[in-house]
């Protein structure tokens, strides 16, 4: 057996997770050189939410964020989580949308590309497989893990590893068995690993999550199955709704067959850093006590981290904190009637607002754009068909589509290059606008006040002048 390999999430999955993805550079960019020395053997540090909250709420350049950690982390991997055909955004992109992002993100630093569809429909990581090749990067295709009746048989361990195999065929350099919500138990990722090695010849990886109290359990026994690399988040940021402990697990398999090789003084500096991070995040709020605490109704609502912690603080702003229970227990019913997608974003989020509608306004009183868009086929594919009847219910004599979404998508490039061009001032603008376009109009705003000193107490912002 080879040595297991680290992927370390606290830069990208552990923040989100735990709170709302909202660390900044400047929390993270001192401790990067001693990360760089630990010897990982990737560190997950963009991608998934982090874009989005960079613009949306930290004030910062996701792409600069980028080059800042590339610039400091020499020899560590990094890696970054890719929605298929929605790249970072919530909806379908164009075909050179999706290049043009997988090109910049490679050139500006990315080595590993972990391209996954919520819906397990390969047609949607087509685009972004091919782009990732391309560009030299290599290409980790996920398979969305996810649980669902079994008479439904719509997910199976050998539906997965025949997915597995699909995805190798396609161009994959690794597979990553994807378990954003902490379901897949020990004895079955045991089962599930040893039935995707069988499968595949190329390396597997496993990301879970905490959020039911399995994660370092379900790590191991994937391990003794011969899973090659597994996720972890170094302690102050591990647990709850992130991943399971780094130190913990590199002990566990000291001295073993599995032995990480990592040195736990070396991770004890990593620690040591994070920690008084997590205290300030305490104190302020933004980690809330209620996604550290095992969720074992994970496993029956099956709710990943970030879906819960959004779930969480979109009730809380609306005054109706006392609603969540009766939220969790909708968001089955409006998945199994959705065709059971895997919940992982967007699907997550489609699902998850649209539970809070039906518990707030009354079941499917009011559908959002998006709950309409997967049950018309807009997303993909869903795991088992949508009863016609319901279809009809939500888009009335609207047509589904059945063909790859993407397909009638024209090239939506040059024209957001033109749309972008008061605000650009780095190629990679155009790609912060095509995903995020007012959010990254504000984002840039703020820049060019910043870059013209008009963001002081002394600027008068309407005439964009100092008035002293
Ligand atoms: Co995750």
């Amino acid at each position: 057996m080879a040595k297991v390999k680290i992927c370390e999430t606290v830069l990208r999955d552990a923040h989100q997770s735990l709170i709302a993805t909202r660390m900044t550079t400047e929390d993270m960019l001192p401790i990067l050189e001693q990360m760089d020395k630990v010897g990982y053997y990737s560190l997950e540090a963009w991608g998934g939410a982090t874009f989005d909250s960079c613009l949306r709420f930290l004030n910062e350049d996701p792409w600069d964020r980028l080059r800042k950690i590339r610039a400091t982390v020499k020899n560590t991997k990094l890696q970054m989580l890719f929605r298929g055909q929605n790249i970072l955004g919530y909806r379908h992109y164009a075909d050179d949308v999706v290049e043009y992002f997988v090109q910049k993100s490679v050139a500006n630093g990315i080595d590993i590309i972990r391209i996954f569809d919520a819906l397990n429909d390969k047609r949607n990581l087509e685009t972004a497989i091919k782009a990732t090749i391309k560009e030299g990067g290599h290409v980790q295709a996920a398979i969305s893990y996810t649980i669902s009746p079994a008479s439904v048989k719509a997910h199976t361990n050998e539906g997965f590893a025949n997915y597995a195999k699909q995805l190798e065929e396609m161009g994959a350099n690794s597979i990553c068995i994807k378990d954003m919500a902490g379901l897949l138990t020990p004895y079955n990722a045991y089962e599930l690993v040893t039935m995707i090695k069988k499968k595949v010849k190329i390396p597997v990886e496993l990301h879970t999550h905490s959020t039911t109290g399995l994660g370092s359990m379900t790590l191991l026994k994937a391990i003794e199955a011969g899973v090659d690399i597994v996720d972890t988040a170094i302690s102050p940021m591990a647990l709850g709704t992130s991943q399971p402990p780094t130190e913990a697990l590199v002990a566990t398999l000291q001295g073993s067959q599995f032995d990480t090789g990592l040195d736990l003084k070396e991770l004890d500096k990593v620690a040591k850093h994070f920690m008084p991070l997590r205290e300030k995040y305490m104190e302020s709020g933004l980690l809330d006590p209620k996604v550290l605490k095992v969720d074992v109704n994970g496993l029956m609502y099956q709710v990943p981290g970030g879906m819960l912690s959004n779930l969480v603080s979109q009730l809380k702003q609306a005054g109706k904190s006392d609603k969540l229970d009766e939220v969790l227990a909708e968001v089955p019913r409006v998945r199994a009637d959705a065709g059971y997608p895997p919940l992982v974003t967007p699907s997550s989020q489609i699902v998850g607002t649209q539970a809070v509608f039906n518990v707030l306004m009354g079941r499917y009183e009011n559908c959002t754009k998006e709950f309409k868009g997967i049950v018309r086929g807009e997303y993909g594919k869903t795991p088992v068909p949508i009863d016609p009847e319901f279809t009809k219910k939500i888009i009335g004599d609207e047509k589904p589509i059945t063909y790859r979404p993407a397909d009638k998508l024209k090239p939506e490039l040059d024209e957001l290059r033109e749309k972008v061009k008061p605000w650009a001032i780095q190629e990679e603008d155009v790609l912060s606008y095509a995903l995020f376009d007012q959010v990254a109009v504000k984002f840039f705003e703020q820049r060019k006040n910043k870059m013209y000193n008009l963001d002081g107490a002394n600027a008068d912002f309407e005439k964009k002048i100092h008035t002293v």
